[in-house]
């Protein structure tokens, strides 16, 4: 027996318990072991049933991933969780699934193929492979509908979003939900004498053939406008479809043929890549052995603006007091208006109760000056974008944070060591660059600095982690990584405006190859002015790459800022639908004849091309360079805060599986063709 599986007697059940830290995932083996001690207490004629639940917090929270990674390889033969399963189910003594926490995926699968499923309060059920760039591939396409119907299987097959207890019961999912212990209500169960029930045996929930059809074309229909170009989701309804039509292990062998087309694709590789590399974040090599994080009881946040506001929001979500200050009156009661409302609109939606919000409004407290900031661990400054103002204001905090404090700044772009020079402890002083709005995205990029001391990285690395955040690890540079890499990506956007492509095909060349927005438009979004700002700085500090004219300069001097301007690049009416402008088009025009830019017409291959090109050579740049600890950091940031499709895995995925000689190449011909712009940086890295 797998040394995961653990089976003890409770009355005249024998209950099983999978218990593989952390999460229960499974395993071949671990499957094979279940199947088997269902099978011995079939003969055990002192075993009226058998219990099936998980060790810990978890039921099972899907098949282990690096297994399905070595499957996708080649490196192992296909998933066999089939087999297994259909042992489960044929048992002659009733089995009944003990959900102790969720029980996802294969989970979901493994709970289905037992006869009864009996849930403690709060767990939750789902079939989330999608998120992986997967359908189902144990059942999960055939059981799911013969239990809660087609069109519930396929909004869970295709969208991945889990269920709570309460809906799953509803949904007929769940057989029962107990108060106290998951396993001592499936004892009671049986104890009522329950019969065998085969879950592939069901047939009163599934809809005819017809009605499947035409609950799959409204399912793939809302999977492309949710999902845009997405394999896995019309995957996993056409899937769900065929369960109404088909045989039950004929359903399973289209299933699976499904699951392994997904499996061999380049989405679920890109998918199972980001899942990792969000994972490897957290590690910090070189960091010294045993260097212990700081204790975070209580923060302070200079500056209550957009950032500062939302960044207030973070540590009240996760239980800290917070104080708050801004130099502005004004601002500073702007900013607790706008946590104020963004906490009732989550209140309005359900998210939050009122009591929630009473109690996070009661963890900020707005201060006059700096008061009570001697009380905090870590302040974090997120003042308007100037080095002198910055270093004014830590110089300040540094006259009054207690020894030890964590000093961290907001800065986009900024010199981390210019910033920390001006304290008389550099070593406590660090980056922690959270994205915009920052009590929403996850990504914060952890800025060293050359002083910064081992234990305060480690300080904020744990502390982004409890503010469920997403830390990756950045040296320190103009830009750090995200910022770095997307000013030379959006520069090579705003050229070929000039030479000649219009705004909106340039956009569109990105956004139909899955950036969440184009770059143009990004620049309406976060303002104009902004990146005027940003590029000033960069020329004064002589950034390489950066060119020295843009067209986007004569938008700014112009007024055109953006959406807050209402036009830039695009015109907005009373929302924020862009408009196209004939007067940028007339005016890209002008400048190009008078700088003598030479048009001609783009395909949207050319422009992602250049785009993409240039995103990537300044990633291989900044691996190069150190600013990144690993590739797949990169991802990570760019997945996380700049829209980049997870689906492909991040610049850095994308490019090593589209061959970094092949990126080589064309950097090398743009080279020769254009110069020293299209320098080829050294690509190396595997992800
Ligand atoms: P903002 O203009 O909304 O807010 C800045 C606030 O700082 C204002 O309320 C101002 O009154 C206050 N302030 C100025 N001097 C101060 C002082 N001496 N003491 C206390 N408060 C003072 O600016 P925003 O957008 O919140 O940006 C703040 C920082 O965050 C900047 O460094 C920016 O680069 C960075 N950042 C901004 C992002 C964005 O998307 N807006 C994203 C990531 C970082």
């Amino acid at each position: 027996m797998s040394s995961a599986i653990t089976s003890t007697r409770h009355a005249s059940c024998l209950v099983v318990t999978i218990d593989s830290p952390p999460v229960n995932a499974l395993t071949e083996e671990i499957l094979e072991a279940v199947a088997e001690a269902v099978a011995a207490a079939a003969e055990d004629p002192a075993v009226g049933a058998v219990i099936l639940t998980g060790a810990g917090r978890t039921f099972v929270a899907g098949a282990d991933i690096r297994m399905l990674e070595r499957i996708a390889a080649g490196e192992e033969p296909p998933l066999r969780f089939n087999e297994a399963m259909a042992r489960i189910e044929q048992s002659p003594k009733p089995v009944i699934a003990a959900l102790n926490g969720p029980a996802l995926g294969g989970g979901l699968e493994l709970a289905m193929a037992c006869h009864y499923r009996v849930a403690a309060q709060g767990i939750q059920v789902g079939q989330p492979e999608v998120k992986l760039g997967l359908i189902p591939g144990a059942g999960g396409t055939q059981r799911l509908p013969r239990l809660a119907g087609v069109e519930k299987a396929m909004e869970m097959c295709a969208f991945g979003e889990p269920a709570g207890a309460a809906a799953a019961l509803e949904a007929g999912i769940l057989d029962r939900i107990v108060e106290g212990g998951a396993v001592e209500g499936a004892v009671a169960l049986a104890a009522e004498g329950v019969a065998v029930r085969r879950t592939r045996d069901r047939q009163d929930r599934l809809s005819d053939g017809a009605a499947a059809e035409s609950l799959a074309a409204l399912f793939t229909e809302a999977c492309a406008k949710r999902m845009p170009r997405q394999a896995a989701p019309p995957a996993a309804v056409d899937a769900v479809a065929a369960a109404a039509r088909l045989a039950f292990d004929e359903g399973l062998r289209y299933e699976k043929k499904g699951f392994e087309e997904c499996l061999e694709g380049e989405q679920s590789k890109a998918l199972m890549h980001v899942f990792f590399a969000e994972r490897a974040t957290g590690r910090v090599p070189g960091l010294p052995a045993g260097v212990q994080p700081l204790a975070v009881r209580a923060a302070a946040v200079a500056g209550a603006g957009t950032m500062g506001s939302g960044i207030a929001m973070c540590f009240a979500n996760a239980g800290l007091p917070v104080l708050l200050a801004d130099s502005s009156a004004e601002h500073l009661e702007r900013g607790l208006a706008n946590i104020r409302r963004n906490y009732e609109a989550a209140a309005g939606k359900g998210r939050l109760s009122a009591e929630q919000v009473q109690a996070r409004l009661a963890l900020i407290r707005p201060v006059r000056g700096y008061d009570g900031f001697e009380t905090a661990d870590i302040v974090v400054e997120a003042v308007f974008e100037e080095l002198a103002l910055k270093q004014h204001v830590f110089r300040t905090l540094d006259g009054i944070a207690r020894p030890g404090a964590v000093l961290a700044t907001n800065t986009s772009t900024l010199d981390v060591d210019a910033i920390a020079a001006s304290t008389r402890r550099p070593d406590s002083v660090l980056g922690m660059h959270f994205f915009s709005p920052a009590n929403v995205m996850r990504l914060v990029e952890v800025v060293r600095g050359r002083a910064t001391a081992p234990h305060v990285i480690a300080t904020v690395m744990e502390l982004s982690r409890r503010l469920k955040k997403l830390p990756v690890l950045a040296g320190n540079c103009f830009g750090f990584i995200g910022n770095r890499m997307f000013a030379p990506y959006r520069a090579q956007a705003v050229s070929l405006v000039e030479q000649g492509a219009p705004v909106r095909q340039v956009d569109e060349a990105l956004t139909n190859w899955g950036m969440a927005m184009g770059p143009l438009a990004v620049g309406d979004l976060v303002g104009l002015d902004v990146y005027w700002l940003i590029r000033q700085e960069a020329l004064r500090l002589g950034i390489p790459h950066t060119p020295c004219a843009s067209f986007e300069d004569e938008l700014y001097k112009l007024g055109r800022h953006g959406q807050k301007s209402r036009a830039g690049w695009y015109v907005y009416g009373d929302g924020r639908r862009a408009g196209d402008d004939p007067e940028v088009a007339r005016l890209v025009r002008e400048y190009s004849s008078w700088q003598g830019i030479e048009q001609r017409a783009w395909s949207e291959r050319d422009i992602r091309e250049r785009t993409l090109l240039a995103l990537i050579n300044e990633g291989a740049r900044i691996l190069d360079e150190g600013i990144a600890l690993r590739a797949s950091d990169i991802d990570v940031v760019f997945v996380n805060g700049f829209g980049f499709p997870a689906w492909r895995g991040g610049p850095m995925h994308y490019a090593a599986a589209l061959g970094l000689d092949r990126v080589r190449d064309r950097l090398q011909a743009l080279y020769d063709a254009e110069g020293p712009y299209w320098k080829p940086a050294p690509l190396n890295w595997t992800t």
